[in-house]
Order: structure tokens, then sequence, then C-alpha cells
């Protein structure tokens, strides 16, 4: 296998950039509002990434495998002129695929100018199609038929389309079956992530996760599914269709069924700091390094050496107590 390996044999092939820690939703499990509250304090303007330094470490990043970008946030269409970037990124020799995860808020006003700079790809964060549960999760009171006319107007535009769900326990478990139905029924692919640990701030505990067994279970009274094989090597989601239509529906599960030990992911936050797991306590500043004026060739060996040092594989090890011991960077300032 071409590029370079990590402590376990591990590739790297997808970068995530993270493009923003800000975000115009509230997230009950991700940014709440009780600790990201007005006094909170984002990353200033000058400490983000510009465009050409984010083109410039992508192209490096092909030089050692990455094949797949996937753009977040925070919320990444908040991001000033977010489609110029993109407009940069899809003219990437090596680059095969690049997709943009958002809460859809922002999407209407975007889809076409999305679409215009030859994005194809974009996953949806959607928890609940009940009014009042949605604007309790997103912290926010946002109804989802803002949500749900603007996967509408996208994928008319003709973007592929995930949605994505993030399953809690006692709080939108009752919004399986009626999300499976919607989204079977307008043929977009729906995946349940199961509630996971990241940060410090989501007062996670095992007994607030429902797993892929039992979404499962549910799904399985309702619906006739048939498994489907992975894609491609280190695919995230597990994939099943409906038998009668063959619109697919996908599991993320980080905390049942781990899956590191096919993990190549590498992330990029905001302000230029490389991170191997989105479990993790340190990054690794390239943008120090790049604002030092340093060669490709410096800045590609610096990559190599963070890239073969690599040992995470935080879902294999989670307990109940490094959840809660260790420190790890808020899902909100690199994006899932
Ligand atoms: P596709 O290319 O469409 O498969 O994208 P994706 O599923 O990688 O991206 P998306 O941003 O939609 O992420 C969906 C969920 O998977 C989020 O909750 C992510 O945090 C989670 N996820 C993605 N990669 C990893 C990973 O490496 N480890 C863990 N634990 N979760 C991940
Ligand atoms: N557990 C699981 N998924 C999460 N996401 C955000 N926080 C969590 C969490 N604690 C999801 C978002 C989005 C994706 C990028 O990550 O809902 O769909
Ligand atoms: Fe919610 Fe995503 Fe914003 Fe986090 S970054 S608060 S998950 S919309
Ligand atoms: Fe990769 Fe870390 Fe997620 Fe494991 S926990 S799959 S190593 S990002």
């Amino acid at each position: 296998m071409e590029g370079i390996l990590d402590k376990f044999g591990r590739p790297i092939r997808d970068l995530r950039i993270s493009v923003t820690d800000r975000c115009n939703f509230r997230c009950t499990y991700c940014m709440p509002k009780e600790i990201f509250g007005d006094d909170y304090v984002f990353l200033p303007k000058e400490s983000l990434l510009t465009f050409e330094e984010i083109s410039r470490l992508a192209t490096l990043f092909t030089k050692i495998g990455v094949k797949k970008l996937r753009i977040t946030g925070g919320e990444p269409l908040l991001r000033n002129d977010l489609t110029k970037l993109l407009q940069k990124l899809c003219q990437i020799e090596g680059i095969e695929d690049i997709g943009l995860t958002t809460n859809g808020v922002l999407l209407g006003r975007y889809a076409k100018e999305l679409y215009d700079s030859g994005l194809r790809r974009l996953n949806i964060s959607l928890d609940a199609m009940d009014p009042e549960i949605f604007g309790e999760m997103n912290g926010r009171g946002t109804k989802p038929d803002i949500i749900l006319k603007n996967i509408e107007i996208a994928k008319e535009m003709g973007f592929q389309m995930k949605v994505n769900m993030v399953v809690q326990k006692g709080v939108n478990e009752q919004e399986i079956l009626p999300m499976a139905a919607y989204f079977k029924e307008q043929g977009v692919t729906l995946r349940f992530i199961e509630f996971m640990d990241v940060g410090n701030d989501n007062a996670w505990s095992f007994d607030q996760v429902v797993s892929k067994k039992e979404i499962y279970s549910q799904l399985s009274n309702s619906f006739d599914l048939e498994p489907i094989d992975p894609d491609y090597f280190g695919e995230v989601a597990q994939r099943y269709r409906y038998r009668d239509n063959g619109v697919e529906v996908g599991f993320i599960t980080s905390v049942s069924e781990s899956f590191c030990s096919t993990c190549t992911r590498a992330r990029l936050s905001s302000d230029g700091k490389l991170y191997t797991c989105l479990f993790a306590s340190e990054g690794f500043d390239l943008k120090e390094l790049i604002r030092s004026n340093k060669t490709d060739e410096e800045l590609l060996k610096a990559i190599e050496t963070v890239w073969g040092n690599r040992t995470d594989r935080y879902s294999d090890e989670r307990t109940e107590q490094t959840a809660a011991k260790r420190k790890k960077i808020n899902m909100s300032y690199i994006g899932g």
C-alpha cells in the first residue's frame, strides 16, 4: 500500500478539515449552551488557517496517501467565502472525494454556490422530526422543517446526501422509526450515530448510548433490511439497504463496535493543529511551521513523523473512566 503507515500499520487516507470552531446551534451533546454561552471565547480570526494555507496542506497530505477530504466545523457554512476554498480543494490532484458536514440551516442559501464550486457530497445532521425534541436538542429551538426543506433543495440540485442522526437514550429514541420512514421515502441515506464521549462537556455515560443492536432491532421490526459490503477499507458506517426500494441506512458504532483498527483519518483544526484521533488531547502545530516559512519538504517530513508515530485507538480502549478523566478536544473544535 502506498504512503506512510502508523504504528499499527494503518495508512492515511482521509483528511477532515475544520474551517471554524463556531456554530449557530448549541446541540446538547456537542456545544451545551451552559458552557458555550455568550462569554465563550472562540478562536480569533488571525489564528484561523487561510484558504491558501489549507490548500497547501491538503496538497501535501495527498503526497502521503490522502485521497478524501471532509470539510467540517463547528458549522462550516459560517466561514466566509467557503466556496472559494472548495474551488481550490476540488482542483487538487489526487483528491478523489470531497464531502461537507453541515447542520443544514444555511444550506438553502448556499446550495447553488456550493454545487457550482464543484462540491457533490453533503452530510447533514438532523436528530429528530419532532419539533419539540429537535428544538431542544439543537439548543436554539430551530424546527426540523427548515432543515428538511433545505435537504430537498440540495437534493434537487443534484447533491449526493446522507443524514446523520445522533441517538441518545431518553432523548430521541422514539424518533428512530419516524426518521427512518421519512428518509426511506425520500431516497436519502440515514445514518444512526451512537452517542459518543467526545470532549469533556457532554456529561456522557454508557447508559445514555443506544447501541446499533437496539436501533437495528427497532428497525427490523418495521422494515426488511439486508447488509451491504463496505465500499472501501476503513469505511466508518456499517451499511444496510431496504429490500423493497434499495435505499440505504447506516450505523456508526464507535461505542459498541469500535473501528479503530481500520482508522485512516487525520484531522486538521481551524487553527492548524493536526490530530490523529477524534479523542486526542494534543495536536501538532502545523500553523506554526507554515508561518515560520518552512518548505514543503520540511512540512511533509513533520506530517510523516506525526502519522508514523501514531498509536491512537481510543474507541477500542474506552471505559467509563477514560470518558470522564481523559482530557479530550471538543467536537465543535475538531468537527467530528
Ligand atoms: P462519509 O465520507 O460520508 O462516510 O463521511 P463520514 O461518516 O466520515 O463523516 P461525518 O462527518 O458525516 O461523520 C459521521 C459521524 O461519524 C460523526 O459523528 C463523526 O464524529 C463520526 N466519525 C467519523 N470518523 C470517525 C472516527 O474516525 N472515529 C470515530 N469515533 N467517529 C468518527
Ligand atoms: N456523539 C456522536 N456524534 C456526534 N456528533 C456531534 N457530537 C456527537 C457526539 N457526542 C455528530 C454530529 C454530526 C457529526 C459530524 O458528528 O451530529 O452529524
Ligand atoms: Fe450541533 Fe454540529 Fe454545531 Fe456541534 S457543530 S453544535 S453537532 S450543529
Ligand atoms: Fe480513529 Fe480515534 Fe475514532 Fe479510533 S477513536 S476510529 S483511532 S478517530
